[in-house]
């Protein structure tokens, strides 16, 4: 911010008018004495009450200046009442000595009174000043944090794209080099019928494998809003142990629910019944011996926890940070989306995602879904993919 800015919001807005405000401040109260000493040259002695009145009266115009004006202005005060009252003294009383000396005291703690005030009114001042200077410092410096994160964020952004880009050329490049080599191979005219079949299945095979890559990669980098209704948890899970139930068989895995009381959830199922069967077929995976599945839901205050508990070979503690990285994979066939997806689908949901292996064996991930539909929690490299 320029200096000149930066003064101007110290001063206040009202910064054109303050000096001329000042003065007429002086005025008023530089007039209030002269007219404070005028009623006393005015009024006669003989009034007993109103002539102790009018001496204490110095006061108000001579504590408002060193108030607003510090110990100079409190100075200043004092001295034009004393030079204006002294005479009124010494004609007025000048006979009466008691008197006199008891107003000449007063005139005294004009003096003493004025600064004193002046100088604390000053002292104040400065320390609001430092409140402010600190204030809009604390401003400055707030501003060129947050500017300092933006481009952290970009250049984050950036590198998370870059990275994303090379992952995505290497899961192509491995089928495109089988399929250039079947076709090579298919070009060939002595081929045998049986030979050139089984190239051409390969082929084939690459190409699935080319499309699904493909279609998981746009899931996870054009992601589509939730579409929510209002879901039971207890009925989405009993679907996914139905739909995966099968297929899990074939491995000697068992899926059962367990399913608490829970309010609905306001969720696009068909995006979290992805979620779910993703880490589901990831937790059959990981069970090559076979083995329990369970899925779980609970509600912890203004949300719903589903779990996916396995006893699989769990997560190697190396690894445990990157599962959720596209292209994160440690199997030899995987894509290393699946999770990445979920990922962003539970966020889109406003929730979150977390994994820990459970103590014994195998590992547990949990899904928070805030009951009420909350505002999506995007990552900045997620809205650079969209
Ligand atoms: N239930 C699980 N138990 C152990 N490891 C898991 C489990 N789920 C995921 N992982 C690990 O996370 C990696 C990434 O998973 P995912 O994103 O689904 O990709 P993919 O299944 O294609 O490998 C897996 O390769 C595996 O190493
Ligand atoms: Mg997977």
């Amino acid at each position: 911010m320029p200096g000149n800015m930066r003064e101007d919001r110290l001063r206040g807005s009202h910064s054109l008018s303050a000096g001329t405000q000042r003065r007429m401040r002086a005025a008023v109260l530089i007039g209030a004495i002269v007219v404070v000493s005028l009623l006393h040259y005015l009024t006669p002695t003989s009034h007993v009450i109103l002539h102790p009145l009018l001496q204490r009266a110095y006061y108000i115009p001579i504590l408002l200046m060193a108030l607003w004006f510090g110990w100079r202005g409190g100075l200043l005060a004092a001295t034009i009442a004393g030079i204006l009252y002294i005479p009124h003294i010494v004609m007025a009383w000048g006979a009466n000595e008691e008197y006199s000396v008891a107003q000449y005291v007063e005139i005294c703690m004009f003096f003493v009174i004025a600064p004193l005030i002046g100088v604390l009114a000053d002292q104040e001042r400065k320390q609001k000043q430092k409140i402010q200077e600190t204030a809009v410092k604390l401003s400055e410096t707030y501003a060129q944090l947050q500017a300092s994160m933006e481009q952290v964020r970009r250049s984050d952004r950036l590198s998370a794209l870059g990275e994303l880009s090379a992952g995505l050329a290497h899961e192509i490049r491995n089928p495109l080099g089988a399929l250039e080599g079947a076709v090579e191979i298919l070009q060939r005219s002595e081929l045998p019928s049986d030979t050139r079949q089984e190239f051409a299945e390969m082929a084939g095979k690459e190409v699935d494998r080319l499309k699904s890559l493909l279609t998981h990669f746009l899931d996870f980098a054009r992601p589509q809003p939730p579409q929510r209704t209002l879901t039971e948890p207890a009925v989405l899970l009993g679907s996914i142990a139905r739909l995966a139930g099968e297929t899990a068989k074939l491995s000697h895995v068992e899926i059962s629910v367990d399913a608490q009381e829970t309010a609905p959830i306001a969720i696009d199922s068909e995006q979290i019944r992805q979620v779910l069967l993703n880490l589901v077929l990831n937790a059959v995976q990981a069970m090559p011996e076979g083995g329990e599945i369970s899925l779980r839901s609970h509600q912890e205050g203004g949300a719903v926890i589903l779990t996916v508990v396995d006893q699989g070979v769990g997560i190697a503690p190396e690894n445990i940070e990157r599962i959720f990285d596209p292209f994160f994979t440690t199997r030899p066939t995987g894509t290393g989306l699946g999770l990445s997806i979920a990922h962003q689908i539970v966020h889109g949901h406003g929730g979150e995602i977390s994994v820990h292996n459970n103590p014994d064996r195998g590992a547990t991930f949990a899904i928070r879904l805030p009951i009420a539909a909350a505002q999506p929690k995007t990552s900045p490299d997620e809205r650079d993919l969209k």
